[in-house]
């Protein structure tokens, strides 16, 4: 068709193959889509390179997903260009990643009344040399006793970085010698002391848009091990909780690709790191929940561009805030309410009605994809490329046990629709 309105999602890649790969397949099985208008829309996706670019130039891609500028400052402020001249659509925004950080997360969950667990943020080890700190230090640094601080919390705790990322510099102290030694090593890093969970589950939530899937993390086990398939395994509550919690974060924040992670016990809910701009999606981590978080990525892209969804760069907290300073509702009455304004930031019925009406087809097509030749191609390459020779044989065998498992409950799902 000539006169269709063509939108290009722009990927902005780090080292990954697997996921683009399986993106750039399903986004073909979507094919032209005519709206209510009559307008038909294509969709097609490019990977983007970096380059010199004239603040002024206009961007091709209606819509961004990176993974690359929360590192990179070249990235960071071309998205904030594209989202600030062309209203380019980014999934997901500099502007709330960069600002609110894991640290932020704890503060808002707090300030919303959730069970963060305690937690202290204190001073550098080794403040960034800078030659006026010196003064600064010695004139406003009031000394503080690190084992008090600790004492208080109770052992074991977590020492972190307020930021987090991938488990760097995390520790768990058991006690005043671990305490000192991992102060003494946080060396540049902004560190905060947090009482330990004893926790029966740990439940991580990765959210695309208005989709999110609760899923049995396990993170002593290998990597390839640490998504257990299991369903049911929270009480209906601390279910229900997991999922709106992460729906309701994410959206007052504005974080459209993300995961969350939560400590559960029994009924109670813990959340620990909000705060992931570049969430793991490998297929040889997320194994069976690959085709759906791939499927989510293309769904919620395509909602996005063809009803002309708008990006934020406000953001609505006062709104939550409101919510949580009333003294005249419960906390699930709270939940509750948080959620509404969450969905309706999500578009969450508005989503589900246009993918049913206009992405019916995927389901199948992305069951088919998975089982054919293109998929396996996929999964070999990317073992290939994670896993010595002498393993691979044993990681195609797992990876494509767990996803055949995925096949058979996807055909019976879709069979009883
Ligand atoms: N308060 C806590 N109680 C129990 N375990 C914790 C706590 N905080 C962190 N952990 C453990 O440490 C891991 C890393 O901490 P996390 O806050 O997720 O940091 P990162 O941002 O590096 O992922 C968690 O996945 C969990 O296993
Ligand atoms: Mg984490």
């Amino acid at each position: 068709m000539t006169d269709a309105k063509i939108h290009r999602i722009g990927l902005l890649l780090g080292a990954e193959e697997d996921w683009p790969t399986a993106f750039e397949s399903l986004l073909a099985l979507v094919g032209p889509i005519t709206d209510e208008d009559g307008v038909t829309h294509e969709l097609t996706s490019e990977r983007l390179t970096i380059e010199p670019f004239n603040l002024r130039q206009p961007v091709r891609a209606g819509l961004v997903i990176d993974r690359l500028a929360y590192w990179y400052y070249h990235p960071r402020e071309w998205l904030k260009k594209a989202a600030l001249v062309n209203d380019t659509y980014l999934i997901n925004s500099p502007f709330t990643f960069q600002s609110m950080e894991k640290h932020s997360a704890y503060c808002a969950l707090m300030r919303l009344g959730l069970k963060v667990p305690e937690t202290i943020l204190v001073p550098y080890k080794n403040p960034v040399d800078n030659v006026r700190w010196a003064y600064t230090a010695s004139k406003y640094n009031r000394s503080f006793d690190l084992k008090r601080i600790a004492n208080d919390l109770g052992y074991p705790l977590y020492m972190k970085p307020f930021d987090g990322g991938g488990w760097r510099g995390v520790s768990r102290i058991n006690d005043e010698a671990d305490l000192l030694k991992a102060y003494d090593q946080s060396g540049e890093m902004l560190m905060h002391l947090q009482s330990t969970i004893e926790y029966e589950h740990f439940a991580r939530a990765l959210t695309v848009g208005a989709e999110t899937m609760v899923m049995d993390f396990r993170p002593d086990q290998p990597m390839h091990n640490r998504y257990a398939v299991s369903y049911d395994f929270l009480t209906p509550r601390a279910g229900m909780q997991t999922a709106a919690i992460s729906r309701i974060v994410n959206a007052m924040f504005g974080w459209e690709f993300n995961s969350c992670e939560m400590l559960v016990k029994g009924d109670e809910v813990y959340p620990i790191d909000y705060a992931n701009a570049c969430p793991d999606v490998a297929v040889t981590s997320l194994h069976y929940y690959f085709p759906w978080a791939i499927k989510a990525l293309v769904r919620w892209s395509a909602f996005c561009l063809v009803t002309g969804r708008k990006g934020r760069i406000d953001l609505e907290t006062r709104r939550y805030f409101d919510i949580a300073d009333r003294t005249d509702l419960t906390d699930d009455e709270k939940l509750d309410a948080y959620l509404a304004i969450a969905d309706e930031y999500l578009q969450a019925d508005a989503y589900r009605a246009w993918c049913a009406k206009h992405l019916g087809h995927l389901d199948e097509a992305v069951l088919t994809w998975v089982q054919s030749d293109d998929f396996d191609r996929l999964l070999r390459s990317t073992v290939d490329a994670t896993y010595p020779a002498h393993e691979r044989d044993h990681f195609m065998g797992h990876f494509g046990g767990l996803v055949s498992l995925w096949v058979k409950d996807e055909t019976a799902r879709l069979a009883a629709r």
